[in-house]
């Protein structure tokens, strides 16, 4: 935060949303230890206002770290759901980032390269931590859905994230990697075409599929390899009831985070309570 203060001024708030500050911060050195967030080397960071309960998404070209550190032997001891977590948002990126109206030639063939990377690997990496082949290409992976989504952006599925893990203080890669087969379950009905790519991605031969089967069994290999990494299905696995939830505050909040206008359509507050919904 410092480096704002002393250039920009003001307040972390301040900045919430759009290239919000006027000059350069301070040179950045980001040495990444958790292979997902991807913040190392994008535009994009997260900062919770612990006071609101939400997490402020800033999207700022001055945030650009001036060099990143991406070594896998750094990740060698990382835990299980750490791993898992982490994998699984990177997974997220590759996918929203790939199904969004703003994905081009290039930041398509990033996310492919990226789903492919984490398909095989990451059910590795969380098995045995010590598996630097594995750890290797996680980071390859988060490095190409990085710069996918730091051209493409994001979508619905990093909006309602947010907010889960804000009230509930969940870690960020299971919000996504619980959010993101019911997301895309509703974007699929919308842009079932954008599916044929994550499905190929995912190991289906997708030459005679139609688009709707593509979708299908992308959604399908994402719950499976959720499944396969430990992520839970229901929040009441993690100690949240249904009665307790406040569908309200958090869905009105989705659908004002600063990745929402990346989805391939804008839920209504009812479908936005609805998917939460979902998670019970
Ligand atoms: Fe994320």
């Amino acid at each position: 935060m410092y480096f704002y203060h002393r250039y920009n001024g003001g307040k972390p708030q301040d900045y919430e949303g759009l290239h919000k500050s006027a000059e350069k911060g301070l040179p950045v050195v980001a040495i990444n230890t958790t292979a997902g967030t991807s913040a190392e080397i994008t535009i994009n960071y997260v900062i919770t206002d612990e006071e609101r309960k939400v997490k402020m998404v800033m999207v700022d070209k001055n945030s650009l770290a001036l060099i990143s550190v991406n070594d896998p032997e750094l990740m060698l001891s990382k835990p299980k759901g750490l791993t898992a977590a982490t994998g699984m948002d990177a997974l997220t990126h590759a996918v929203e980032a790939l199904v969004t109206p703003g994905a081009y030639n290039v930041t398509k063939k990033l996310s492919i390269g990226a789903i492919e990377l984490i398909k095989e690997y990451l059910p590795r990496a969380v098995a045995n931590g010590q598996d630097i082949e594995a750890r290797e290409a996680m980071v390859n992976a988060i490095f190409l859905g990085g710069m996918s989504f730091n051209n493409a952006g994001l979508g619905y599925v990093h909006s309602m994230a947010h907010q889960l893990g804000a009230v509930y203080n969940l870690p960020h890669g299971v919000c996504c990697a619980m959010l993101l087969p019911v997301v895309e379950r509703e974007n699929a009905k919308r842009v079932p075409e954008a599916f044929r790519n994550v499905a190929k991605a995912l190991g289906l031969h997708v030459e005679g599929k139609t688009d709707q089967e593509c979708a299908a069994y992308a959604i399908t290999e994402i719950e499976k390899l959720s499944e396969t990494v430990g992520i839970p299905k229901k929040l009441t696995e993690l100690g949240i009831q249904e009665k307790d939830f406040d569908f309200d505050y958090l869905s009105k909040n989705a659908l004002i985070d600063a990745c929402a206008p990346g989805n391939p359509f804008m839920p209504t507050l009812e479908e936005t309570i609805a998917l939460y919904k979902e998670l019970f």
